[in-house]
């Protein structure tokens, strides 16, 4: 596994005084091994359970018994589940299987993520999907989340409705806390097969669990492989100087550009279609993470980067006008796949198309992204840009991996707290109340009241 990360077009080296200089990176070299330290001290505590998941040797066993009871005979594979308990599943499949929508692909079961409540794309798969052939995973770290639990409630009555009580036990499993919550408990009280999150592990940091490895597996994933790639990730985050830790290397240059150069946003952008949902998975790592309120003293800091995802060469017809000209408060993280799986070669064209004749498509992607980073360089708007050898498990399991380390060597630099997220509750709180759950009712109709006061006079 070979994942380098070149950083010279965020350095004053590379693009002039717009980059970090040394002697600023080198300010910081305590605070970072500080930072690598507090990290893993956190780890050896088992607090950070996310670390420790590569060097679990049952965990690959366990997730393909139960994905092979699952799966027996079905074709469709409905899994539920939002934020954590969603994005990095997701991030895995497409990352390691082809487009799934393609008959080629799907001689394995075919997955859908169901993450919302609009019940736009549920209302389609209930329409369409043979119930004899369907199974439901359905995944919450603690167990409560309602968009899960609704989607839960009318899986398991449109099952049992249309192929039995029994049958229907058969094709759902759940995966959640060991012991907690109110997904566990029903588990426990239907007899349905389980998987577990390891309580010392967050919703966002739990795509190498079974969350992310049983829909990785139905994909057709080498789980092992993942597993694999992440334990080397993780001995090389380790290293506490910055120059033999890509993670700190990460959250360092992210931190600096910020807090230095005023540049909040960070723009995630492979350039690899199989990547895309990897972008998602990020942003969702780094924002509900590092952007927080209070500081670890508790004083109101009220810090974080905004991450943007992007897409290349996609993109370079949409967000990179602005990446380009706009303000420059963006650090752009690129990600290029050197050995790709695939290609496709442009035959003899002529006339003004004559300069694509022979061209591989991969080539042109990467001359694209070539020449955007040097065109953003030229400019003097800051990259770094990582690069994977291939496309395989190893390389997946090792950038995710490299990118939890790096959110949680950043929450330090940030000095926060990056493992809560206070800030979803009262959302959650005020809805619960406008759906009459019991002990909400004050919440109910303090949203009521607001909605009702609200000055008409703005409205078009
Ligand atoms: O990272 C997190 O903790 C969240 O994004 C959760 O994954 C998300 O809110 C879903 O929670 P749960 O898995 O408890 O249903």
């Amino acid at each position: 596994m070979k994942i380098d990360i070149d950083y010279a077009l965020a350095m004053a080296a590379g693009i002039g005084s717009h980059g970090l200089s040394d002697a600023e990176l080198h300010a910081e070299t305590q605070a970072v091994e500080r930072a690598v330290r507090r990290v893993l001290e956190e780890v050896g505590a088992g607090r950070l359970g996310f670390w420790s998941l590569p060097s679990d040797t049952t965990l690959c066993a366990k997730v393909k018994r139960a994905g092979e009871a699952l799966t027996r005979d079905v074709t469709d594979v409905l899994v539920l589940g939002i934020g954590g308990s969603s994005l990095g599943g997701r991030a895995l499949c497409q990352a390691l299987t082809g487009p799934a929508e393609l008959p080629a692909f799907s001689k394995r079961p075919r997955l859908h993520f169901v993450d919302n409540s609009d019940p736009w794309l549920l209302a389609a798969l209930l329409e369409t999907i043979d119930p004899k052939t369907m199974a439901v995973i359905a995944i919450s770290k603690s167990g409560g989340t309602v968009e899960t639990a609704a989607q839960l409630m009318i899986l398991r009555e449109h099952l049992r409705a249309r192929v039995g009580a029994e049958a229907a036990k058969s094709r759902l499993l759940v995966i959640t806390d060991p012991s907690k919550g109110a997904l566990r408990a029903l588990a426990a009280q239907e007899g349905l097969a389980s998987l577990e999150v390891p309580p010392n592990v967050g919703g966002r940091f739990s795509a190498l669990t079974a969350v992310g490895l049983l829909p990785a597996w139905i994909a057709g994933a080498d789980i092992e492989g993942l597993l694999r790639g992440a334990l080397a990730m993780s001995e090389r985050c380790a290293k506490p100087t910055m120059s033999e830790n890509p993670a700190a290397v990460i959250a360092t240059l992210a931190c600096l550009h910020h807090r230095l150069r005023q540049r909040p946003l960070h723009v995630m952008m492979p350039y690899a279609d199989a990547l895309r949902p990897f972008a998602a998975w990020y942003v969702q790592l780094w924002a509900e993470s590092l952007g927080k309120r209070v500081n670890r003293r508790g004083q109101v800091v009220e810090t974080g980067p905004t991450p943007l995802p992007a897409i290349g060469a996609t993109d370079q017809h949409a967000q990179v006008q602005l990446f380009m000209e706009g303000p420059r408060d963006k650090l752009i993280t690129f990600v290029r796949v050197k050995h790709a799986t695939r290609d496709v070669i442009v035959p003899k064209a002529e006339g003004e198309f004559a300069y694509l004749s022979g061209v591989s498509l991969n080539a042109l992607l990467d001359a694209e992204r070539e020449g955007t980073t040097q065109a953003l360089a030229q400019d003097g708007r800051p990259s770094l840009t990582v690069t994977l050898d291939a496309l395989d498990a190893e390389h997946v399991g090792g950038l995710v991996f490299l990118y939890e380390a790096a959110t949680a060597i950043a929450g330090e630099l940030y000095a926060i707290d990056a493992f809560d997220q206070p800030g979803v509750e009262e959302g959650k709180r005020l809805a619960f109340g406008l759906l009459g759950r019991e002990g909400f009712a004050s919440a109910g109709d303090a949203v009521r009241s607001a909605v009702s006061t609200r000055p008409v006079r703005y409205r078009v």
